[in-house]
């Protein structure tokens, strides 16, 4: 995020689903190392235990494996324990880092038989390099290309079987001949907060923070289902709670630093609502077009889009239509206002869409599979 894209509201924003430096070094120490020790997610984790397990017994390197999800939700973490399961060792890669098909050549044709490719970002790799991937996972072959012009030719070099593990938070964007490579994928969805809560009760055991219950489960419950985020949480209350308190994460402690870190019972922050009072208070709950309801909030309007959009829409406080950004009902309660009449009103549980009251069509919420195309709509 650059220095102009990001107001005061937006930098170093305590709910941000991104990490710094810093973070990722906090983040290796707490990752869960073994499949056993993951909670949560526990569709994925079965399936892929399962996945892993019949590969060990068949001794030989499981199917490639795509984890799809939003961010901060453990990727990273499962492609860690996937290689630790299989006990093999882990190269770790990004799309971003692969911009020849060269670079990956050179990466697969270093690894070792059973080895662990780890594929970050996997929609951000290049095309070419993406089309020697494909044969790469499906024939472990590539082709070396050897001379320029007419006079080159492809000497094709044979691989020893290994197992891609890709990530991305943007699935809809891998074309389908890379998809369906993949023999397992797993999506990741955000965590129920009682899951939030065992993972905050390890990771509180791993830092030597003394917790109660009732604080770790107040900090789950406003950490937007998302583990970075609650470790995060958890190391600013545990801030509050030795400077002010008795170094203990207890309900009050967690009630008072996220009040001063501007984050409400539902996890919900100062840009987040900046932006649902803007939508109710000033254009009388919409819709009205991003960049006007941008300017409203001192903001640019992809900084609105992805920072605070997603978990809006995705809690239904918001919603997204052919003439711009309505609020819910849910949005006006939220702020303690009274919903207009004839304020945008849309079935409930309707999450591909819905109506509103003047008989517009809403917008489907976007998934994976909208996330790349651009509604343009209002822009
Ligand atoms: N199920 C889990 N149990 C315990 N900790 C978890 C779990 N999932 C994620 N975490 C923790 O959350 C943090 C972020 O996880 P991770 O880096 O794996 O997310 P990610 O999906 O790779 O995110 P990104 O898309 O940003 O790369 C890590 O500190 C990790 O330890
Ligand atoms: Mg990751």
């Amino acid at each position: 995020m650059g220095v102009d894209d990001g107001g005061e509201a937006v930098a170093g924003r305590v709910v941000d689903v991104g990490s710094n430096e810093e973070e990722r070094r906090v983040e290796a120490a707490l990752r869960p190392r073994r499949l056993a020790d993951f909670p949560g997610q526990h569709r994925v984790r079965d399936q892929l235990g399962l996945v892993l397990e019949a590969a060990r017994r068949r001794g030989s390197p499981p199917d490639h494996v795509l984890l799809s999800g939003p961010p901060g939700l453990g990727k990273t973490t499962l492609a860690l324990i996937v290689a630790a399961e299989m006990e093999q060792p882990i190269r770790i890669t990004s799309g971003p880092a692969i911009q020849h098909a060269g670079d990956l050549a050179a990466v697969l044709s270093s690894l070792v038989e059973g080895e662990v490719l780890f594929l970050d970002e996997i929609h951000r790799m290049s095309r070419p390099a993406e089309e020697m991937l494909y044969l790469a996972m499906e024939d472990f072959r590539v082709d070396v290309i050897v001379g320029k012009g007419p006079g080159a030719t492809a000497i094709p070099l044979e691989l020893p079987p290994f197992t891609v593990v890709g990530a991305t938070t943007r699935a809809g964007l891998l074309p389908a001949p890379l998809r369906d490579r993949f023999g397992f994928t797993g999506h990741l969805d955000y965590y129920a907060t009682r899951d939030l809560v065992t993972i905050l009760t390890r990771n509180a055991e791993l830092l030597g923070i003394e917790a109660d219950v009732p604080g770790i489960e107040e900090i789950a419950s406003r950490s937007r289902g998302t583990p970075r985020i609650a470790n995060r949480l958890l190391r600013r209350v545990r801030d509050w709670a030795q400077v002010h308190g008795d170094a203990r994460v207890d309900d009050a402690a967690a009630h008072a630093a996220l009040k001063l870190f501007d984050v409400d019972e539902l996890g919900l922050d100062r840009l987040d609502r900046a932006v649902l009072e803007a939508l109710c208070t000033r254009f009388g709950g919409g819709p009205v077009g991003l960049s006007t309801l941008a300017v409203a909030v001192g903001e640019e309007p992809d900084t609105v889009e992805t920072v605070a959009e997603p978990y809006l829409v995705r809690e239904g406080f918001m919603v997204r239509t052919p003439r711009g950004r309505a609020a819910s009902p849910a949005a006006w309660r939220h702020l303690g206002l009274s919903a207009p009449r004839d304020a945008a009103t849309f079935a409930p549980g309707a999450a591909g869409g819905g109506r509103l009251a003047d008989g517009q069509d809403l917008l489907p919420l976007e998934t994976d599979e909208t996330a790349g195309a651009d509604d343009g709509a209002d822009r």
